[in-house]
C-alpha cells in the first residue's frame, strides 16, 4: 500500500488552522466606496441596472458617506451627475458645479474620518459625452483636454479633494495635472492614475448610473481588451509623471493585468470592480442561481489575491459589516 507524499490538506483540516494558513486579508479600510450625486435632486433616485445603488442628493449623499465612515470604509469617490452639459463640460471646474460643492460638504462632514476621492474625468459634464474635448474633425483632442483637467482637478482641490481620480485616459494626463496641483501649491494632494482602464462592456450600467450622453465607444483612448502588455506599459508611464497610485479597471476581468502591474511598479495598485461586475452577481443573485454574499467575498479576496492593495466597489460598505461580523 503507498501513501501520498505530499498531504496539502493538512493546512486546510479545521477553521482554526485554515485561518492561520491565510494567505490573503481583506479589510474595510481596503474598500473605497463610488458614489453618484445628481444635481437638482430633492431623494434619491434608484439606478435600475444597480439595485441597491441610487444616484444621490447632496442630503443623501452626506449620510451615505457618513454611514462608510462608521462601516470603516477606506474612502469614497464621488461622481457628479450635472443638470446641464456643453461641449466643454464647463460643469466640471465650476466651483458651484455639482461635483465641486459635493465636495466641499462631504470635506467638510467626514474630514479625516476617510479619504475624500473625486472621479477626474469630463465624460458626466459634456454633452457628447465623451472623456475629453472635440477637436474639428469630431476626435477626441488630447492635448487641449489636458488643459480642462488641469481646471478640473484644481477645482477639485479647492473643494477639498484629498486624491483626484483620473479617469479619462488622456496621454500626459497625470504630468499635466501633477503640474498644475505643484504651481497652486496643493503638492499633497494625491493623484489616483487609472492607467490600465480598458474599453469595454462592463462599464453599461454606470452609463444609465449618470446619464451618459455618449453615443459610439472610447476605443481611440481607453485599452484593447487584448492587450495585458500594454497596461503595464501605462502603469509605469503614470508611475513616472508622479502618479501616487495607480489603477486597474475593470476587475475581474483583468487579474492577469492587476497582477503584472503589481509586479511591475512600486507604489500601490487599486483596482475598480465595475459597474457590470456589480450588476452580474446582483442579478445572479436575484434569480437565485448564485450565493450572494459569498460571492461577493470571494470576488473582492480574489481581487486582492491577484495584487490590488484596495478596490473600489459599490458593495465596499456592505462587505465592511460582512467582515466586521466575521464573514
Ligand atoms: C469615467 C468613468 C467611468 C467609470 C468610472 N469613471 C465610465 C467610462 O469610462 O465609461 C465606470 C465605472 C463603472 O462602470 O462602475 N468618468
Amino acid at each position: 500500500m503507498s501513501f501520498p507524499t505530499h498531504r496539502p490538506r493538512r493546512l486546510r483540516q479545521s477553521p482554526a488552522v485554515r485561518r492561520l494558513a491565510r494567505e490573503t486579508h481583506l479589510v474595510p479600510s481596503q474598500l473605497v466606496l463610488p458614489l453618484f450625486v445628481r444635481e437638482g435632486l430633492a431623494e434619491p433616485q434608484p439606478i435600475g441596472s444597480m439595485p441597491g445603488v441610487v444616484q444621490h442628493s447632496l442630503d443623501s449623499m452626506r449620510r451615505a458617506v457618513t454611514d462608510a465612515a462608521d462601516a470603516g470604509v477606506g474612502g469614497v469617490m464621488l461622481f457628479g451627475v450635472p443638470e446641464v452639459r456643453d461641449a466643454r463640460g464647463s460643469g466640471a471646474d465650476d466651483p458651484n458645479g455639482i461635483l465641486n460643492v459635493a465636495t466641499a460638504l462631504v470635506a467638510a462632514e467626514v474630514g479625516d474620518a476617510l479619504v475624500v476621492q473625486t472621479d477626474l474625468c469630463l465624460d458626466e459634464f459634456t454633452d457628447h459625452g465623451h472623456c475629453g474635448v472635440l477637436a474639428a474633425d469630431g476626435s477626441v483632442d488630447n492635448d487641449a483636454t489636458l488643459e480642462r483637467y488641469a481646471a478640473m482637478g484644481l477645482a477639485q482641490a479647492r473643494a477639498g479633494s484629498v486624491m483626484l481620480g483620473l479617469s479619462g485616459m488622456m496621454d500626459g494626463q497625470v504630468a499635466h495635472v501633477r503640474a498644475a496641483l505643484d504651481a497652486e501649491g496643493y503638492t499633497d494632494t494625491l493623484i489616483l492614475a487609472y492607467s490600465a482602464k480598458y474599453a469595454g462592456a462592463f462599464y453599461g450600467p454606470f452609463r444609465e448610473a449618470v446619464d451618459s450622453q455618449l453615443k459610439g465607444d472610447r476605443r481611440t483612448y481607453q485599452l484593447d481588451p487584448a492587450n495585458g502588455r500594454e497596461g503595464v506599459r501605462e502603469a509605469l508611464i503614470d508611475a513616472e509623471e508622479g502618479a501616487d497610485v495607480v489603477m486597474v479597471k475593470p476587475a475581474l476581468p483583468y487579474l492577469d493585468v492587476l497582477a503584472d502591474v503589481r509586479a511591475s511598479v512600486d507604489i500601490p495598485v487599486w483596482a475598480y470592480q465595475v459597474s457590470g461586475e456589480y450588476a452580474m452577481v446582483e442579478a445572479a443573485a436575484a434569480h437565485g442561481w448564485i450565493s450572494r454574499e459569498p460571492a461577493i467575498l470571494e470576488s473582492l479576496l480574489s481581487i486582492r489575491r491577484a495584487g490590488a492593495d484596495a478596490i473600489l466597489t459599490y458593495w465596499a460598505v456592505e462587505a465592511a459589516r460582512l467582515l466586521a461580523a466575521g464573514r
